[in-house]
């Protein structure tokens, strides 16, 4: 495999982690997310030769390891709805260099595949739970699924053999913030990583503002004041979440202060979309193409330059520049579902 010196963005942060959007499609209508007003029956997802196909993601991930990604994370959309997912796994596993390979999902479709996905190599799981009161859940997923059918894709994933499953609760005032402590009452002793995070005012859809945010000091409050908590030191620099845990050493929690406490200083994620475009934000306008080249036979070492290239000038510190009272819904950027997450 071909390595070159890291390459670093205009504030010395190094391209380490990259997540991939497989699929633009999801079961759920997450009000903040896929609003089932606007993603109808009739909304038209990317027809399938939009899709980055596997050979495709396989070739992209090799040129972005010896660039420096160490992390992959697959994600969507609901990624467990891309066909054979557990063959595009199976191949990614293989690359040499990559450190750490883990998958977002919200949980539905993993007793048909988590076995699958394990054998495939694929080493960590991130399960989206928003609540465990039915009501809310529903509320929040537009009425989908059940909480029952999550928490049978978490036992299916430890079944197969998943340790220390990271557990996503995205937590909107006004509407679950009255479930967490629930929340962490269930995912205490389980040896799984229970996280919150701060509602974000990520893509166009939701009408985001400042008041429905629970800051980490709002969620640490409500938690601690029930079972007390301190906080402990990041696994790595750069990590998303910030960690606490319980005293009685009932396990950790996260919290993931994207607008209280923005993360960007560290930032080293790049997003692949699921048309194959180059993100360097979460709050991202735009994307560099890479599939087109891709497709007309650019080589590999032309792939590199112009992702090393893009890379090069990355400037984004969206969060820390969101200022805390400013609503932004006016500033157009990319979907979350688009973006990976
Ligand atoms: P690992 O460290 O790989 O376990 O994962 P992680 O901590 O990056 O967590 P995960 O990928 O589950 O991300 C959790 C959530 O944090 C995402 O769903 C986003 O909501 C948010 N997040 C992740 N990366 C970023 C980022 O670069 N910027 C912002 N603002 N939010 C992010
Ligand atoms: N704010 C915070 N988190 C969000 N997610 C999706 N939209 C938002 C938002 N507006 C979360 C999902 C999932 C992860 C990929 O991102 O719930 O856990
Ligand atoms: Fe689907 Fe996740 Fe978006 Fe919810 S947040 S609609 S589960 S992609
Ligand atoms: Fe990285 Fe953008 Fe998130 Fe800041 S806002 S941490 S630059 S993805």
């Amino acid at each position: 495999m071909t390595r070159i010196p890291p390459v670093i963005d205009t504030r010395a942060r190094p391209l380490r982690d990259l997540r991939i959007s497989v699929t633009d499609r999801c079961n759920f209508r997450c009000t903040y997310c896929m609003p089932a007003e606007i993603f109808g029956e009739k909304y038209e997802f990317l027809p399938r030769k939009e899709l980055l196909t596997f050979e495709e993601i396989e070739a992209l991930v090799r040129i972005f390891v010896g660039l420096g990604i160490e992390k992959l994370r697959i994600s969507g959309g609901e990624p467990l709805l891309r066909h054979d997912l557990a063959t595009l796994l199976g191949r990614l596993s293989q690359i040499e260099g990559l450190r750490d390979t883990a998958l977002t999902t919200n949980a539905t479709l993993l007793p048909r595949q988590a076995e699958d996905l394990r054998k495939a190599g694929l080493g960590r799981l991130t399960v989206s739970l928003d609540s465990l009161d039915e009501a809310v859940f529903r509320q929040m997923n537009g009425d989908k699924l059940s909480v029952a059918q999550v928490l049978e894709g978490i036992e299916a994933a430890e079944d197969a053999g998943f340790r220390r499953l990271k557990i996503n609760c995205v937590v909107q005032k006004g509407v679950n913030d009255h479930t967490i402590v629930d929340l962490a009452r269930h995912f205490r002793h389980s040896g799984h990583i229970l996280r919150f995070i701060e509602y974000m005012d990520v893509g166009t859809r939701n009408d985001w503002d400042l008041s429905q945010v629970m800051s980490y000091d709002e969620i640490v409050e409500a938690i601690g004041s029930e079972y007390p908590l301190r906080p402990i030191a990041p696994n790595h620099v750069g990590e998303v979440a910030r960690r606490l845990e319980y005293e009685d050493g009932a396990g950790e929690i996260g919290i993931i202060t994207s607008v209280s406490r923005p993360f960007c200083g560290d930032c080293s994620r790049a997003r692949l979309t699921t048309d194959g475009k180059l993100v360097t934000c979460l709050f991202g306008v735009s994307g560099t193409d890479l599939r087109g080249p891709l497709r007309d036979g650019a080589s590999e070492d032309e792939l590199r330059e112009i992702i090393s290239g893009v890379w090069r000038v990355r400037d984004d510190r969206y969060s820390e520049e969101r200022g805390k009272a400013t609503a932004t819904r006016d500033r157009s950027r990319m979907e979350m579902y688009q973006l990976g997450g």
